[in-house]
């Protein structure tokens, strides 16, 4: 299996990733910033399908609209030329001093208002640059105390933010769709929305759910201690995974923003094997772009920017290929098997079993023994972990 990007790979990276200069809440910029058409054509060099993008990070919040208007107009220039895709496009709701309190649900009306502006010429911008997916991370949407914010309060400002939003495309015939991004915490101490579970449960609520999905990261459901591979099946299951931001953490602490799968390796291990191979049929489960939403370390300069612009690349690649080598290994198959994961496919009732007729099946529960279980019918778990760990070493396949 090849391990050179190509942009059939769907490799997206945001400007403001790879553009980061590294300054942190203890210190100041690092390395200096990346420029837009620098970073677009050293993606396209490297393979990568598209480049997404913060209004703010490609023309400082407050430009006049011909200091705008040239910044977009190069972005543009650049990507036709190297042909990179722009397929995700997001508002910075989050830096200025006015969203202290949040965007959506500050608790000042005016900053709520001038929220919304800012996120409709947004939505403009990204219909120009011919996105389909439009993320909304609400880092700033929180608070610090329980007093400060009344979040049934907040919410329904929320819905009434995505509801305007929906309305707004829907009239407008962009081909647009919402991706709500969660995180628990950092920057503000609680964040609205915190997991796949709370933005889905939200998502329900909307005017046009159908409208609204999910960008879930890797380092943020891992920072509340979840799962990502289990809240991207769950994403899956409720057709809601509209995108993804890929990156790693280690544990739950502040946000690294690490190189994808630099962070837990196993759970990135049964993702890619999710994305690339738990489709219906085996194949794919997701199709759209494999967005890397990371921060090149502080210690790092250019050129180990670009290293770890590839390295997040090279890593899905090789856990894609190896992904594959433990699906194709025939002991895997009959360890699966002697797991009994397939089974899990199997209806429990039979085909038009009511329950009466459960009721009436003496083997369900007169006749079962469920003592057997006791000191028997060990499900073979850990010999199946295993050999998903042989092949993630390479020491098998
Ligand atoms: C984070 C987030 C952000 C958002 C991005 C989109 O690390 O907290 O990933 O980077 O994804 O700003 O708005
Ligand atoms: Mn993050
Ligand atoms: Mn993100």
């Amino acid at each position: 299996m090849a391990l050179t990007p190509t942009p059939e790979d769907k490799f997206t990276f945001g400007l403001w990733t790879l553009g980061w200069p590294a300054n942190d809440p203890f210190g100041p910029a690092t390395r200096p910033a990346l420029d837009t058409v620098e970073a677009v054509e050293g993606l396209a060099e490297r393979g990568a399908y598209g480049v997404t993008l913060h209004d703010d990070d490609l023309f400082a919040f407050g430009s006049t609209d011909e200091e705008r208007r040239h910044e977009i107009d190069r972005l543009k220039k650049a990507t036709e030329e190297t042909g990179l895709k722009v397929p995700m496009v997001t508002t910075n709701l989050f830096s200025h001093p006015v969203f202290k309190d949040g965007g959506f649900t500050s608790n000042d009306r005016e900053v709520r208002r001038f929220a919304l502006r800012k996120v409709l010429r947004n939505i403009d911008l990204a219909a120009e640059l011919g996105a389909e997916t439009f993320v909304m991370w609400g880092g700033r949407e929180g608070a610090e105390y329980d007093v400060a914010k009344d979040v049934r309060g907040a919410l329904e400002r929320y819905r009434e933010a995505v509801n305007l939003l929906g309305q707004y495309v829907t009239d407008k015939g962009y081909n647009i769709r919402f991706a709500i991004e969660p995180k628990p915490n950092e920057p503000r101490g609680d964040i609205l929305l915190p997991t796949i579970g709370h933005a889905l449960g939200f998502i329900a609520t909307l005017e046009r759910p159908e409208l609204v999905g999910l960008n879930p990261e890797t380092g943020h459901e891992q920072m509340a201690g979840l799962n990502f591979t289990a809240g991207i099946a769950q994403a899956l299951d409720a057709g809601k995974l509209f995108h993804i931001d890929l990156n790693g953490q280690r544990g739950i602490k502040y946000d690294q923003d690490l190189v994808f799968g630099h962070g837990d390796l196993q759970n990135a291990f049964s993702l890619v094997d999710l994305l690339e191979n738990g489709g219906p049929n085996g194949g794919q489960a997701y199709t759209g772009p494999r967005h890397f939403d990371y921060k090149p370390s502080r210690t790092e300069d250019i050129n180990g920017v670009w290293a770890s612009v590839e390295a997040n690349m090279r890593m899905y690649l090789l856990l894609k290929e190896r992904a594959a080598s433990f699906r194709a290994d025939p002991e895997v198959q009959e360890a699966l098997a002697a797991a009994r994961v397939p089974e899990i496919k199997t209806p429990t009732l039979g085909e038009g079993e009511s329950y009466d007729d459960l009721l009436a099946d003496r083997s369900a529960y007169e006749d079962f023994d469920p003592e057997a279980y006791f000191g028997g019918k060990g499900f073979n778990f850990v010999r199946l972990n295993q050999l998903a760990l042989e092949h993630l070493l390479g020491a098998r396949g």
